[in-house]
């Protein structure tokens, strides 16, 4: 079965064809990013007027790399939440008429869905049950994958989400938007343990994640610095960072896979290309003995491979959508 999918949640207009879940046969992605550079984070009205501009040019990309026309694919899927709500109505607009004028089913997909089947497509050989670390610019989520459309939230932020916390820091070290890939990168070159930082824990929620905390403790410290006239090695504070962050990631991702008795660990989101955090879960997997996957780089981020994935057993669950499908700002994953 080939699926054409589409994904506009946020500042990426993609499309792409995937054969039975697991091969892509194209994936198009137009980036948005350096117009929202300007302005520090994603202008949701901006990104709007991009994805309206860019959906029907990216869909024939996709389709022609594909070498196919509307009329041989077998469905249409589109991201229909959770996201900015003007973005989300540009894809699922365009897929909706897509569907009209094709005959063709129309698929919706949940995005954090899609992030973890980013990881079927990387590694054919993973099928459900797993945990699964969620980990993008607006989530961070701890998921049971129980079958592939059978999912539980077993644990999620209070405030902010991880990529935003990298993003927050990294604008405060002086960084571009989106700053998190570039303090990652940074990050490396730096000491990890020259500066302590909280490693903030939610009180009878071990699941949970906080790092509203983590992020104003090196607003703060790098103001009173600043106000002392005092060089702060911002290589050392990135590396420094970037090890309170995933510390926290790890702790509840490994209290998640004792708690459940689960023996494979799979990791999905924009941040799942952080480097630290790639080699920290590795590195426990060994040690306990438990299969860890990764998305590759290029399926990290936002793109519609992962969409066309995840809509494919969604399709074999039943899961499809009249034309009076809404986009949603906010859905949970389960
Ligand atoms: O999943 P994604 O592409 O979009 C959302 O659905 O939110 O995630 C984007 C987020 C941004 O916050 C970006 O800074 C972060 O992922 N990110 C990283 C890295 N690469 C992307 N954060 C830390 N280290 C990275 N290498
Ligand atoms: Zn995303």
């Amino acid at each position: 079965m080939r699926i054409l999918a589409l994904e506009s949640s946020c500042d990426e207009t993609a499309a792409a064809v995937v054969e039975d879940g697991r091969k892509v046969l194209s994936s198009v992605i137009a980036s948005q990013v350096e117009e929202h550079k300007l302005y520090g984070g994603v202008v949701p009205e901006i990104a709007s007027r991009r994805h309206c501009e860019a959906v029907v040019p990216v869909t024939e990309q996709a389709l022609e790399q594909a070498g196919m026309t509307l009329s041989e694919v077998d469905a249409i899927a589109v991201t229909y939440a959770p996201g900015l709500i003007g973005a989300l109505l540009v894809g699922v607009n365009f897929a909706k008429g897509l569907c009209m004028a094709s005959g063709k089913p129309l698929i919706p997909v949940h995005h954090l869905r899609s992030h973890i089947a980013a990881n079927y497509l990387t590694s054919p050989e993973l099928t459900p049950s797993f945990l699964c670390l969620v980990v993008s610019g607006g989530h961070t989520h701890l998921v049971e994958v129980r079958d592939y459309t059978d999912l539980r939230v077993l644990g999620q932020t209070r405030d902010d989400a991880a990529g935003e916390a990298f993003d927050k820091a990294a604008r405060a070290m002086g960084l571009p938007y989106p700053g998190g890939i570039e303090l990652d990168r940074r990050a490396e070159q730096g000491n990890e343990k020259a500066f302590r930082l909280p490693h903030p824990r939610v009180d009878g929620a071990p699941l949970d994640f906080s790092f509203s905390g983590l992020k104003t403790a090196v607003i703060n410290l790098l103001h009173n610095a600043k106000q002392r006239g005092e060089e702060i090695n911002l290589t050392d504070l990135m590396a420094s960072y970037r090890k309170a962050v995933v510390d926290c990631l790890e702790e509840n991702t490994v209290k998640a896979m004792e708690q459940t008795g689960s023996q494979k660990l799979v990791i999905a989101g924009g941040v799942s290309a952080n480097r630290l955090l790639r080699r920290r879960l590795q590195s426990v997997s060994d040690k306990r003995h438990w299969q860890f996957y990764c998305p590759e780089i290029r399926y990290c981020g936002d793109n519609a491979a992962m969409v066309g994935a995840q809509a494919y057993y969604e399709y074999q669950a039943g899961h499809t959508a009249g034309l009076d499908l809404n986009a949603k700002p906010e859905l949970s994953i389960s």
